[in-house]
């Protein structure tokens, strides 16, 4: 799964480039048994199984500790994953990510090694990968010298608390299939500003007001 769709485009690139690099731990090379067995069934029952605590373990301590940084389980029960936390990532210069698989992991092995819970949000996945390519691209974007223009991530949703205005691009006016003409608004095109400026404020508020009352309300 990985670097999956990390290796395409601004972040294959930044790879490339050495901006950025991972490495990927099978927990199934840290088994004793013949089988490689990660999990088993829950303690008091239920559906599904739990990775052990000890592979994990093994697992994790295969990694230097100057080179493991902050560890992170992707799990829907994490702090929901927000801008805040993808800056205050993208400053990590190593981070340890667990994907999970079946029911969950031990409860022991979060807690002796004090490992972060972190979600994309409330849903649920079948596994924790491709949040942690989400964590991941979410970071690397934020990265020096990765995304070409660096004004690019100042006026972007979230930045200031609101969600982005909305943009467009030549045609000036666009006809769509049912023959319906669509303008450019006209604020746009006269070249003043500070009017477009308030313009993109102005827009930015509804936009949050109409799709994210929750972020006006903080
Ligand atoms: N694994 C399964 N669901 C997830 C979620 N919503 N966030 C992070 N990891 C997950």
């Amino acid at each position: 799964m990985f670097p999956g769709s990390l290796g395409q485009s601004i972040s294959g690139k930044a790879l490339d480039a050495g901006k950025w690099s991972y490495d990927t731990i099978n927990p199934r090379d840290f088994t004793t048994d013949k089988h490689g067995t990660v999990d088993d069934t829950p303690y008091g029952g239920g559906a599904g199984m739990v990775l052990r605590a000890d592979v994990l373990e093994s697992a994790l301590l295969s990694i230097s500790p100057s080179s493991r940084g902050r560890v992170i389980y992707m799990s829907p029960r994490g702090k929901v994953l927000n801008q805040n936390l993808v800056q205050e990532l993208s400053r990590e210069p190593n981070l340890t990510i667990l994907c999970g698989r079946y029911e969950g992991v031990d409860q022991r092995f979060l807690d002796a090694y004090d490992v972060e819970e972190i979600s994309i949000g409330d849903y649920v996945l079948s596994g924790g990968e491709p949040a942690a390519i989400i964590t991941m691209d979410a970071c690397i974007r934020l990265l020096d010298g990765v995304m070409g223009n660096e004004d690019t991530a100042g006026d972007e949703s979230f930045s200031n608390g609101l969600l982005e205005y909305p943009h467009y691009t030549r045609p000036a006016q666009w006809t769509d299939a049912n023959g319906q003409t669509h303008d450019v608004p006209e604020i746009l095109k006269n070249g003043h500003h500070a009017k477009i400026k308030e313009w993109q404020a102005e827009q930015s508020l509804a936009i949050t007001k109409t799709n994210r009352p929750d972020l006006l309300k903080k």
